[in-house]
């Protein structure tokens, strides 16, 4: 069973301004699909506090997925994507491609998401939108391979047998 934390980037949910809905949705989501939540917190839009958030996640509770939600979009404090690669050590855009090259089929601004995905030790990071529709669609697009790539990410998994 893999874990996972799960980051809501939003000043106004850190605020306690809305209810961080995206976040539960993550956590919901991921305990159906047999992951072992860690850790859920909410981060305000500042890069050094959500950077702070991923490294402990990643370093410290060894979580080996960590989602985030927010932050990914055109608004001036967005800055969820520019924190994600701050603390990354490998790159793995193609989750990041494959998001958007779905979403793209359901609304044309998913070209407006900025997120990324990223590789820190044994965790993979994924920043999704913040919206739990973007979310809910986003998610349930690349669940199915996310397990196999983190059984090569932790050597239990040599070969691609397709
Ligand atoms: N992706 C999916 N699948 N569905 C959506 O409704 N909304 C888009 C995009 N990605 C959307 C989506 C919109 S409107 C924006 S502005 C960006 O995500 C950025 O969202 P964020 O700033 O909340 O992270």
């Amino acid at each position: 069973m893999y874990t996972v934390g799960v980051i809501t980037a939003s000043d106004k949910a850190s605020q306690g301004q809305r209810v961080d809905e995206s976040g539960q949705l993550i956590q919901k989501m991921m305990t159906e699909a047999g992951y072992q939540l860690v850790k859920i917190v909410i981060v305000e839009d500042d890069r050094e506090k959500l950077k702070t958030a991923m490294i402990e996640m990643a370093d410290e509770d060894k979580c080996s997925l960590i989602l985030t939600t927010g932050g990914t979009g055109f608004g001036p404090r967005d800055i969820t994507p520019e924190a994600t690669l701050d603390v990354a050590h490998r790159m793995a855009p193609g989750i990041a491609e494959a998001i958007r090259n779905y979403s793209m089929t359901i609304t044309k601004r998913a070209m407006l998401s900025r997120g990324t995905s990223v590789i820190r030790n044994q965790s993979l990071i994924i920043n999704l939108p913040g919206s739990p529709k973007a979310v809910q669609e986003s998610l349930e697009f690349i669940l199915s391979e996310l397990q196999h790539g983190l059984d090569i990410l932790n050597e239990q998994a040599e070969e691609c047998a397709r």
